[in-house]
This record gives C-alpha cells, sequence and structure tokens, in this order.
C-alpha cells in the first residue's frame, strides 16, 4: 500500500464524513471513563460499529460492505483525486470501499464487489478478506485500551441451508484479536434483543432482518433458548421480483427501496414486491412456531412477551402491519403482547453487540 494524497486514514473514520450519530445516543451519565467496549454488526451488505465517543455517548459508524477496484493507471487516479473518492492500493490496484465504492459503482455503470454472500464470508470472492479487514478497521478504528471488548455479532445455523458459520466465526474471531481486541461472537438475533428489550428484561423475540438472511432468537432473562437463521431476505426478494418482472435485480432492489407501501401495491412492480415480502413474513413466523414446539427444554414464559424486528428488511412501509397480520394467521405457542420495528433498524444489531460488551464483566 502507499501514501497518496487521498489515501484513506482509516484510524480515523470520524474525518470521513461517514459517521452518524445515533437519533436516541444518549450520553451514559457519569460514566465517561468506564469502557464499554465495542460493538460490530458484519452484515452481508452493511457493516456497522457502535463505540463510545470521548464525551462517553454512543455513536455509530455505517460502511456499505462493499468494494470497486480501479485499474492503476494515472488517468484513474487524477478522476479519483478530482473527485476526492479515498482510496488504497491493493495488488497494484486502486480499491475504493464503502459508500464511496457504492457510489462510485452507480456513476460508472459497474457492480461493486461484495465479500459477503447469503450472511457469511464470500466463497467465491478472492480479495474478500483483505477489503472487509479495511471496512472494519473504518468503523471500528484502534481499541481504546488494549484488549478491549469487541462483541461481533454472527448468523446463526440456518434451516433452510448447509452453512458453515463456525469457518466464519473463527475468521473474524482472528480478524479482531489481531487488531488488538478481546473478540466474542453473539447470535444476530440475541444483539435485537439485548438493543430492543432491556426494559423487557432481556426476555422476548429479537429477529433481523438482513440482506442475505432472517436471524430469529427467543430470549429468557438474557438467556437465548432458542436461535436460527433462515437463508432468505432482502436478496431474496429482489432475486424473485427481478425473475417474475424480468428486470435486473439491482432495478428490483432500487425499486423496494425507493418507497413502497407494501399494505397498498399501486402497480405490477410494487404487487411482486408486497407478494414476496407476505411470503417471507410467513415464512418466518411458521419457522419460528415450529421450531418453538419442536425443540425441547423450552423456557416457560409467565407472562407475555415482545416481539422486535430489526435490520434494513424491516425498513419499508406498512412492514409492522404484514407482520402482525401474518403472526395471526397462525396459532402461535406463546403469548405476545406487543409487535414492533426497532426506532433504528440498521444500528439496532451493532447497538446491541455494544450492550452484550458493556454488561460482559
Ligand atoms: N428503505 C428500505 N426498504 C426496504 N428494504 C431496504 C431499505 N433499505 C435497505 N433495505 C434492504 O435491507 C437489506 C440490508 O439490510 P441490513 O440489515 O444492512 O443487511 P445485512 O445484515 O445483510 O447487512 C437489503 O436487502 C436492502 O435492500
Ligand atoms: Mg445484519
Amino acid at each position: 500500500m502507499s501514501e497518496n494524497e487521498n489515501y484513506q486514514d482509516f484510524e480515523n473514520p470520524q474525518d470521513t464524513g461517514t459517521t452518524m450519530a445515533p437519533e436516541s445516543g444518549q450520553a451514559q451519565e457519569g460514566e465517561t471513563n468506564v469502557l464499554l467496549g465495542k460493538g460490530l454488526d458484519i452484515g452481508t451488505a452493511n457493516i456497522a460499529a457502535a463505540v463510545q465517543t470521548p464525551e462517553g455517548s454512543v455513536a455509530i459508524h455505517l460502511e456499505r460492505n462493499a468494494f470497486l477496484d480501479i485499474k492503476g493507471d494515472v488517468y484513474s487516479k487524477n478522476m479519483l483525486t478530482k473527485l476526492k473518492v479515498p482510496y488504497v492500493v491493493h495488488n497494484g490496484k486502486m480499491v475504493v470501499i464503502g459508500e464511496s465504492a457504492f457510489e462510485l459503482a452507480n456513476i460508472f455503470g459497474r457492480e461493486t464487489r461484495r465479500p459477503m454472500k447469503d450472511g457469511l464470508i464470500s466463497p467465491s470472492e478472492v480479495d474478500a478478506l483483505p477489503m472487509i479487514k479495511l471496512i472494519i478497521s473504518k468503523v471500528l478504528g484502534e481499541p481504546a485500551a488494549p484488549n478491549e471488548n469487541c462483541y461481533f455479532s454472527v448468523p446463526a445455523e440456518s434451516i433452510d441451508a448447509d452453512n458453515n458459520v463456525i469457518y466464519h466465526q473463527g475468521l473474524f474471531e482472528g480478524m479482531l484479536r489481531k487488531m488488538g481486541y478481546n473478540a466474542q461472537a453473539i447470535n444476530e438475533g440475541h444483539a435485537v434483543v439485548f438493543s430492543e428489550l432491556a426494559e423487557q428484561d432481556f426476555t422476548g423475540i429479537g429477529i433481523s432482518f438482513g440482506g442475505g438472511m432472517v436471524n430469529v432468537c427467543v430470549c429468557y432473562k438474557t438467556i437465548p433458548a432458542l436461535s436460527f437463521s433462515v437463508c432468505r431476505g432482502g436478496d431474496w426478494i429482489d432475486k424473485n421480483v427481478a425473475t417474475v418482472l424480468g428486470i435486473p435485480v439491482s432495478k428490483a432492489t432500487y425499486l423496494k427501496e425507493r418507497g413502497v407501501d407494501i399494505r397498498s401495491p399501486k402497480n405490477r412492480e410494487e404487487e411482486a414486491i408486497a407478494i414476496y415480502y407476505r411470503n417471507l413474513l410467513n415464512y418466518t413466523v411458521t419457522n419460528i412456531k415450529s421450531r418453538f414446539e419442536s425443540s425441547s427444554n423450552m423456557p416457560t414464559f409467565p407472562e407475555s412477551i415482545h416481539v422486535v424486528c430489526a435490520g434494513g428488511t424491516s425498513k419499508i412501509e406498512g412492514f409492522e402491519d404484514v407482520f402482525r397480520q401474518e403472526f395471526e394467521k397462525v396459532d402461535f405457542p406463546l403469548d405476545v403482547t406487543e409487535i414492533r420495528r426497532a426506532p433504528e433498524p440498521l444500528n439496532s444489531v451493532a447497538k446491541g453487540c455494544l450492550v452484550a460488551a458493556a454488561i460482559s464483566d
């Protein structure tokens, strides 16, 4: 890697303009000197870190989990400099990572490369590891103290795919340890419980609706009773919508994210999106019910519980209503008081990882 004018400084993510102040980020009163540790959400679409600011509040640093390589010639270099796009040099090519890669790919009509696929490190992307390491360093920064706790999210085993979570988890444990962290894996659905169900004593169901997967955790007083994932998510919706409409997948993603109310689709495209959303929610709820009923040693929940949904796929308009409708169709084995969406669906898992790190000692 070489030093260039706009070579990126990954140790100072605040300087790159990608820091997002969480709407609800609050100072931990009187605890400015207590090290909370860090939380890291390693998702197929987005990587988010929850870190403590010097003032003691919590900030979320979010980046797209994507990169774009560009020929290392003078012309391209000048172009990146002119556009003020930060890059690194990898194997003789200039590489742009995260949100900038996404923006640049859109400008030039190219596809970004993706380090992960279906919730796990991609087997078909040779540069997956060094690139994802750059993105993680950018959002996480250096440890505030040697061996600082870093809880990172991992998917649960899928019930509908043969995937290898153990290898994925081991890779990131090793990577974070080398970066100076005490790395601990936490299930993604469990992280949603930590972030959204504190008032319910960390009892209830946390569901993360991501791009590649849906992760579910049924939790009783911080202890997971049941965790699993299904290999369907936002990408599955996009792929199916693209097939039935005969359009490119990226167009389907665009239509979906542009703003659709799945309760009242207005044209053929929106109809297709609504049909697959409903199917995804039905599939998720049906599987929670059947897993719960077939598992032995389930705790008895003396009170009725809350269900909280997070993740980018839960951001669509009408999500909560359609989820409730599909929920009411199945005869669910638990009494449920409330079904709600996390106030910041994209930040929830990272925040939950931070809560796990903070209460681990
Ligand atoms: N406004 C939106 N409406 C519907 N889907 C969205 C919206 N914003 C993002 N998404 C979808 O959310 C998914 C990514 O969510 P995220 O939780 O970051 O996933 P991951 O955990 O896989 O990284 C993608 O499928 C994306 O299309
Ligand atoms: Mg996720």
